[in-house]
Parts: C-alpha cells; sequence; structure tokens
C-alpha cells in the first residue's frame, strides 16, 4: 500500500516518509528515524513538538470544555488575550482570534478598508501574506494570483527596504501598508530600523494604517516578543499565527487602542477564532517562552549559528531563529546532504537560500549536529 492516500488533495510535495510523532526538536517516522527539524513544522513547533507543558494544558482544557463559540464568555479567552497583550509589551491593547496567517491578514485588512474609507492597499515585492482574496492581494506570487484577476484588490508594490522607493510613494489613497518584517520566504530578507521608522512616519502622514504580518517573526522568534519591539516601530496592527499555539490552528490580530476605540460587536467574527483548545495552548506556550527565557536563547543561537556558519556559506541572514544560510549554488546539494543526515531545513523563493526556524528551545547539540554537518558537505565540496 502507498503511504500516501490518493483521498488526500496533494498540496505540498511531502517528506518521502511518513511522520507519525514528534518530540522537542525532533520528528519520527513510521520506521521509527529520528530526524531533527530546523524547519520547525513550518516556522510552527515554536516550543518543541509536544511540548509537556503545553501538551498538559491542551489535555486539561480538552477535560473541561473542547469548545464554545464567542456568543459565550470563556475565563481561558479572556486569560489568553490579556496573556497576548501582555507578552507584547508595546501598543497592542487588544487581540482578535482567528485560525491562521491568512485569516489574521484578512481581518487586518478589512479593518483597514473599513476604518480609513479607502480602498487601495500597498506592499512591498516580494511579499508573502496568505492565500485568501485580500491576503492574495497583497502577496507578490504572480503564480498563485494568476487566476484571480479583477478579484484582488487594488495593491501598489513597493521595494522592501528601499529608502528611496519609500520617499517618493505616495500613500494619500492607501488603507493599509502591510509588511513582513523579515520577508521570509522571499530568502529571509531584513530591512533596517531606519526604514522601519521612515514606514511609519509615512504611513501616518498619509493617513494609512501599517500592519506588521509577524505571522513569522512574532511571539520571540526574534529574540523580542514581535518584530515591532525589536525595530521599536509601533504599527496600527500586528497579525500572528503559526507558532503561537505551538501547533494548535490559531491566528491573532493585534491592535491598538486607537484602532480598538473604531470596532464594535459583529464587526469581526469567527466560529472557531480563539476556542478554548488553543487559547490554552497559547497561554502554556507564552509561559514557556517566558519562563525559560527562549528569547534570550534565540538571540544566542543567532550569534552562535551566524559566527560559525559564517566561515562556511557565503552568508547567513535575518535575526533571532529566524535565519537564511545563503549557500549559493550549493544550496540544493547541501539541503540533500542535510537531509540524507536526517536534518531537515527550510527553502526559499530564492534557491541559493536555505531556511532555519527550529524550535526556540533548541537544544546547543542540535546547533552543533547541524554545524558539523554543514562543515562536513562544505569540506567534502572543497576537496
Ligand atoms: C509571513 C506569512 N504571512 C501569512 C502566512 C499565511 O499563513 P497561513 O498559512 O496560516 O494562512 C504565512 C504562511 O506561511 C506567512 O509566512
Amino acid at each position: 500500500m502507498s503511504a500516501y492516500s490518493s483521498a488526500l488533495l496533494p498540496t505540498y510535495a511531502p517528506y518521502p516518509f511518513p511522520v507519525v510523532a514528534g518530540e522537542g526538536e525532533y520528528i519520527l517516522d513510521a520506521a521509527g528515524n529520528r530526524w531533527l527539524d530546523f524547519y520547525g513544522g513550518h516556522c510552527v513547533a515554536s516550543t518543541g513538538h509536544c511540548n509537556p507543558a503545553v501538551t498538559a494544558a491542551i489535555v486539561e482544557q480538552a477535560r473541561q470544555l473542547i469548545f464554545y463559540s464567542a456568543a459565550a464568555r470563556l475565563p481561558v479567552r479572556d486569560a489568553a488575550a490579556a496573556a497576548l497583550v501582555e507578552f507584547a509589551g508595546n501598543d497592542m491593547a487588544a487581540v482578535f482570534f482567528c485560525n491562521s496567517g491568512a485569516e489574521a491578514n484578512e481581518n487586518a485588512l478589512k479593518i483597514a478598508l473599513k476604518l480609513t474609507g479607502r480602498k487601495k492597499l500597498a506592499a512591498f515585492r516580494g511579499a508573502f501574506h496568505g492565500r485568501t482574496l485580500l491576503a492574495l492581494s497583497v502577496t507578490d506570487a504572480p503564480k498563485l494570483r494568476k487566476d484571480y484577476g479583477s478579484l484582488l484588490a487594488p495593491a501598489l508594490f513597493l521595494h522592501f527596504g528601499d529608502a528611496a522607493a519609500l520617499a517618493a510613494a505616495d500613500f494619500s489613497d492607501v488603507a493599509a501598508v502591510i509588511v513582513e518584517p523579515i520577508q521570509s520566504m522571499a530568502g529571509v530578507i531584513t530591512a533596517n530600523t531606519a526604514w522601519f521608522t521612515a514606514l511609519r512616519e509615512k504611513c501616518t502622514q498619509a493617513g494609512a494604517l501599517l500592519i506588521f504580518d509577524e505571522v513569522q517573526t512574532g511571539i520571540g522568534r526574534m529574540g523580542a516578543p514581535f518584530a515591532a519591539n525589536f525595530y521599536g516601530v509601533t504599527p496600527d496592527i500586528i497579525t500572528c499565527a503559526k507558532g503561537m499555539a505551538s501547533g494548535v490552528p490559531m491566528g491573532g490580530v493585534l491592535i491598538t487602542a486607537r484602532i480598538a476605540a473604531q470596532l464594535k460587536p459583529g464587526d469581526l467574527g469567527s466560529t472557531f477564532g480563539g476556542g478554548p483548545l488553543a487559547c490554552a495552548a497559547l497561554i502554556a506556550t507564552l509561559k514557556v517562552i517566558q519562563e525559560e527565557r527562549l528569547m534570550e536563547h534565540a538571540t544566542a543561537c543567532a550569534r552562535y549559528l551566524r559566527a560559525a556558519l559564517g566561515d562556511v556559506v557565503h552568508e547567513v541572514r535575518g535575526e533571532g531563529l529566524l535565519l537564511g544560510m545563503n549557500a549559493g549554488v550549493q544550496a540544493q546539494a547541501l539541503k540533500a546532504h542535510l537531509f540524507k543526515e536526517h536534518i531537515l531545513v527550510g527553502g526559499s523563493d530564492d534557491p541559493a537560500v536555505l531556511r532555519l526556524m527550529p524550535p526556540l528551545n533548541i537544544s546547543i547539540h542540535a546547533l552543533e549536529t547541524l554545524l558539523d554537518s554543514v562543515g562536513a558537505f562544505t569540506a567534502q565540496e572543497a576537496a
């Protein structure tokens, strides 16, 4: 029997082995092999696979109440919102919970269209914000966009991190500018603090809302709660998803008090958003990140990897545990070599760049295993 069912619509090209379990920084295949997961289940396993504290919180919540919609006030949902706002430690005052990154961005963009009355959006070349229609409208992926024509909202695309392009842009009829603070899928591309500060000023002057899509950069991955904290910039809206509940599906739209004051019950909604299981998992995830000082750990790991990999690959990009290894023309061969050694890393739209987005509690042993394997590959290539 084939390992894969034809009843399941294929989307991605999956690993050539079924994954049956997860354990911290490893996943296990059906034959009992362990794979070191620097891909992090696509940047999701923030506290490691099946983190015991998160698993216990989910089990306890499942015994108490698996689900009730926003028609009821749930103590666990109130506690999760308060914990996330407190964790953010910036100007975000309230959160709308949903179920995914695309849904978070869709709602953030809808808020901006509604509050400004404008009909145009702005984003950046290389951006990925999701596959729902508004999120796709600000995603720079011709292959994904080509079938939807005029159903996509009008959007202006600027060069990311380019000060001159930003200065020349006209946001006077733009409802929102949405930006991934680190463009992950594009190949882990960064911009500097001065550019983010100029972007904030430009949006404020033009009356456009600034949305940080922190689906990958948020929840401690950059060594700060959010990229907004890291760059010292206050967006109007921050979206998050992926690792926020350690793998239980969850998205969040964080908003400032000024935005919250303009929204009323009924403007936003989602049956499953803020479900008790996700909320319990979010609270436990934030607790693990804070109590185990995983943001400091992410920063230290980045410093270590940057220094050690700097000698063997062309360039290491990114911040915290969202890193891109630029291995040039050898990148795909390096990825295959790591795979043979049971180390999983992510690809990107740039064939030269491999992505590292492991659990925030990745061990030093795991970092050394990766470094040894990359070193062995480059030595073998040089020989
Ligand atoms: C930056 C960013 N935004 C949005 C999304 C969409 O998230 P989801 O797949 O949960 O809808 C992704 C997914 O990879 C992402 O990386």
